[in-house]
């Protein structure tokens, strides 16, 4: 009996995973060719069924977007094609010019966003399984336009933020107006190039967040990237050519992307199979000692201090303003108990104090030298008297 009713049961599995493909077979493609065209209700859907293509309104239904979004989590739109010019009617289609452009149009046959593309032999499009929308040419087959270089508010494995030194190409994530808006918002997160890369959280021009430099294997404001290293393989790249950041996954991890929300925080979100949810890996801001500058020069912060005193000063240091520490405002940092020495010869009784687990401060700044050990920046730290502190570049020799 029992074993007869698991025979029913795979049988009746068998035939339903055998039938529905089949039964699909005629609608669901993931290329669109010349002369084809998708209008509003109809879908490319990846060739493992990962990511879908088609129209969708976010909040209100007179306004129509063309995207891509997570087939099993419809709510999450990683790319929108037409995000500033949003179509009023369902009588929009995504077609192949015959110059070989993907283009965008409205109910009257008006261009509303288009791929600029120019092609010489016959133009198609695909929707990859990574949720690359890629528009090639017969003849080369190279791309010749992806979505993954036009991103909106999400990271999928694969892309890339940061910026193309050779040909200027800057990849960042912009946040949407609101959850019933794809136009851009205020906010907006990418790599800092300059010093030891990091990424950084922009409201408008302000930073108001930071990772924390790259240190090899994560970034240093963001050791839980750490625990996830089974599942993903993070990518900091920087070479004369590039500085960038992305990652990859692993086989068998589960759905991932990053999202910069509208209210500006940035999120690593993994799918969970059982709860079918999405759950945070990491995010920043993660806490108060996050916001950008939070207790100013030379000052430390605690997130888990007793009364609120999350900032103090480092060791040999004190208030700029003891009168206005006091109080909680922590605006003006703090400064040197003495004087170095620095520049007055050899009998320094200048030296370092070695700080561990901490967010390595702002490196927008910093002078960056690889072909030297930590003991030689130690040195020619001491004997520049502009020079405040020195740290390991990578820590994968195993120095921190
Ligand atoms: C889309 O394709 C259908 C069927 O081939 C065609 O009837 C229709 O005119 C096309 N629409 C557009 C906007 O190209
Ligand atoms: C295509 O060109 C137009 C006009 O130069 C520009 O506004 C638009 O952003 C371009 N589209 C893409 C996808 O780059
Ligand atoms: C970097 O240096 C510039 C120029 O001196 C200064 O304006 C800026 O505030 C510095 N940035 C950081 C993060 O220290
Ligand atoms: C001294 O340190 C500053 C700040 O790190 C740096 O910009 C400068 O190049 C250094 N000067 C020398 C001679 O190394």
């Amino acid at each position: 009996m029992e074993l007869m009713s698991s025979y029913l049961i795979s049988l009746l599995l068998f035939s339903f995973l055998v039938l529905s493909p089949r039964a699909f077979a005629t609608e669901v493609t993931d290329t669109l060719g010349k002369g084809q065209n998708v209008t509003d209700g109809e879908t490319l859907v990846s060739a493992g069924g990962s990511f879908t293509l088609g129209f969708f309104s976010p909040g209100v239904a007179a306004k129509r977007y063309l995207g891509i979004w997570f087939t099993l989590s419809e709510d999450v739109v990683c790319w929108v094609a037409n995000s500033e010019r949003p179509l009023s009617d369902s009588y929009g289609a995504l077609v192949i010019s015959a110059m070989g452009s993907l283009l965008l149009l409205d109910s009257s046959g008006q261009v509303v966003w288009s791929s600029n593309t120019t092609g010489i032999g016959s133009t198609s499009v695909q929707l990859l399984e990574s949720g690359n929308l890629v528009v090639s040419d017969e003849s080369g087959g190279a791309a010749m336009w992806q979505s993954f270089d036009h991103l909106s508010n999400t990271q999928l494995p694969g892309t890339k933020i940061g910026k193309n030194l050779w040909t200027g190409a800057d990849w960042q994530l912009t946040s949407w107006r609101s959850a019933n808006d794809p136009s851009a918002g205020n906010f907006r997160y990418m790599t800092d190039a300059e010093g030891v890369p990091q990424n950084i959280l922009l409201d408008g021009d302000q930073v108001k967040y930071r990772t924390g430099p790259w240190n090899g294997l994560w970034f240093s404001g963001v050791t839980e990237m750490a625990t996830y290293s089974d599942m993903f393989t993070y990518l900091l790249t920087s070479t004369p050519s590039e500085v960038t950041y992305g990652y990859v996954a692993k086989p068998g991890a589960p759905f991932s992307h990053v999202l910069l929300t509208d209210d500006g925080v940035f999120r690593h979100l993994v799918w969970d199979h059982s709860s079918r949810k999405w759950k945070v890996f990491f995010q920043g801001p993660r806490d108060i000692c996050d916001h950008y500058g939070k207790c100013r020069a030379f000052g430390m912060c605690n997130a888990n201090a007793p009364l609120a005193s999350f900032c103090s000063c480092i060791k040999g240091f004190s208030p700029t303003s003891p009168l206005l520490w006091k109080i909680g405002d922590t605006s003006k940092g703090c400064r040197r108990n003495l004087m170095l020495d620095c520049g007055n010869g050899a009998s320094t009784t200048d030296g370092f104090v070695v700080m561990e687990g901490v967010k390595l401060p702002d490196t927008h700044n910093a002078s960056v030298d690889p072909s030297i050990t930590l003991e030689e920046c130690n040195t020619r730290c001491l004997a520049n008297c502009s020079c405040l502190a020195y740290a390991a570049l990578d820590i994968r020799g195993g120095s921190v």
